[in-house]
């Protein structure tokens, strides 16, 4: 199975980044965990982030023509305000699982509403780095039952 990874703006300065809402670890950490886990799902995993909503949206769209089974993103504070991001995943048809570190739901008004939800089939967060993993279990799960 491949799943693409996606994250997005900010998550690049984990552990520099308000360490006391996400965490010491940085984005390498993050990476290499990400690694580590599809390596014992056996799990063909690709892991890209940017800072930018045009970007995103064009590697949503190249896993088209890649033909990756699922999408996990964590597309940060464009969840919040894209909807050009959930179009892409809805765009492409391919089974994607919104995660976050925190829950968003206990967080800032601001943060409540979710655009990426509708277009996802699944959303983990308040976990940490658990939520990825968690992700890809689900993608395995369910990936092959959808269209
Ligand atoms: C986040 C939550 C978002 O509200 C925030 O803008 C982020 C990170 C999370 O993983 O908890 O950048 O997506």
């Amino acid at each position: 199975m491949k799943i693409l990874v996606i994250n997005g703006p900010n998550l690049n300065l984990l552990g520099i980044r308000e360490p006391e809402i996400y965490g010491k670890k940085n984005y390498h950490d993050l990476v290499q965990y990400i690694d580590e886990m599809a390596d014992e799902l056996n799990v063909n995993v690709t892991t890209f982030q940017s800072n930018t909503e045009g970007e995103i949206v064009n590697r949503i769209q190249e896993a088209y023509f890649e033909k990756v089974d699922g999408i996990i993103i964590n597309p940060a504070a464009y969840t919040h305000t894209s909807i050009a991001i959930p179009d892409a995943i809805k765009a492409v048809g391919i089974p994607a699982v919104e995660v976050h570190l925190t829950d968003i739901t206990k967080r800032e008004e601001y943060r409540q509403k979710s655009y990426t939800k509708e277009a996802c089939i699944k959303t983990f967060m308040g976990n940490g780095f658990t939520a990825y993993l968690d992700g890809m279990k689900y993608l395995l799960d369910n990936a092959k039952f959808i269209d």
